[in-house]
């Protein structure tokens, strides 16, 4: 059965919206874990929307299962990520613009940039994952650099608009997925993941790790609703 990692910077761009306290995901990763989450994932993004530094350290000192931080391969996030040593790093393509990560990390393009990091990282101890599209070429260039995972975009699955496509999708995660198991790389997947199809990609062989957010926070805000509305009535009553 595939590790679920459970991405909370959602709870975090609540938080941000008021630039107040609350909701803390820090909070939201201990309740995460003990639900059964086998990680906590974080996106630390150069503008700094929803993570903040300070959730970074306070989340390493909390947690207890493994935390994987998404960062751009840039070495200002290099340095934080070698302060705070996480047990993961998964290298994103980050925009300013972008609503959320976009496409894959395009490993031939931006080889030496990314090299820098991962050798740093990697000789510090932390391991490697570069968040990629599902094509042969980007998983033999992500083999090249000597990571130890790649997690595969699977936004074009969860965005096709039709079951033809949705397949066509699925089909290409389930072979990009067997050319990195055979290079012997852990194969983890994620975005766009939701409670409707979710299982598809989870049945993939050697699907190691599923990281999830937008989808879990948005029925964690649902399933939380009515208590925490009875809660506040009874506190007026
Ligand atoms: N994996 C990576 C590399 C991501 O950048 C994200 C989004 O931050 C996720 C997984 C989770 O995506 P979603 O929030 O759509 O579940």
């Amino acid at each position: 059965m595939a590790l679920l990692g459970v991405n909370i910077d959602h709870v975090a761009t609540v938080r941000q919206a008021r630039r107040t306290i609350e909701p803390d995901p820090v909070w939201a990763a201990v309740l995460a874990e003990l639900g059964g989450a086998d990680g906590i994932t974080l996106h630390l993004r150069e503008d700094r929307r929803h993570i903040q530094d300070r959730d970074l350290r306070v989340m390493k000192e909390t947690v207890q299962v493994r935390m994987n931080l998404e960062m751009a391969a840039s070495q200002e996030m290099t340095d934080i990520a070698l302060q705070v040593k996480p047990a993961k790093v998964t290298l994103v393509p980050e925009k300013r613009e972008e609503v959320t990560t976009e496409g894959g990390l395009d490993v031939m393009a931006n080889r030496d940039r990314v090299k820098t990091c991962v050798d740093q990282l990697m000789s510090a101890g932390i391991e490697v994952s570069l968040f990629i599209d599902p094509t042969e070429k980007q998983i033999e260039s992500s083999h090249k650099l000597e990571v130890q995972a790649v997690e595969l975009h699977t936004g074009q699955y969860a965005d096709a608009e039709t079951m033809e496509i949705q397949a066509l999708e699925l089909s290409k995660l389930t072979e990009s997925g067997g050319i990195a198991s055979d290079l012997n790389m852990q194969l983890h997947m994620g975005h766009g993941l939701t409670y409707r199809n979710v299982q598809p990609v989870a049945a993939i062989p050697a699907v190691e790790e599923l990281n999830i957010g937008h989808s879990i926070i948005a029925r964690a805000v649902m399933v939380g609703m009515e208590r925490a509305v009875r809660e506040m009535k009874n506190l007026i009553g």
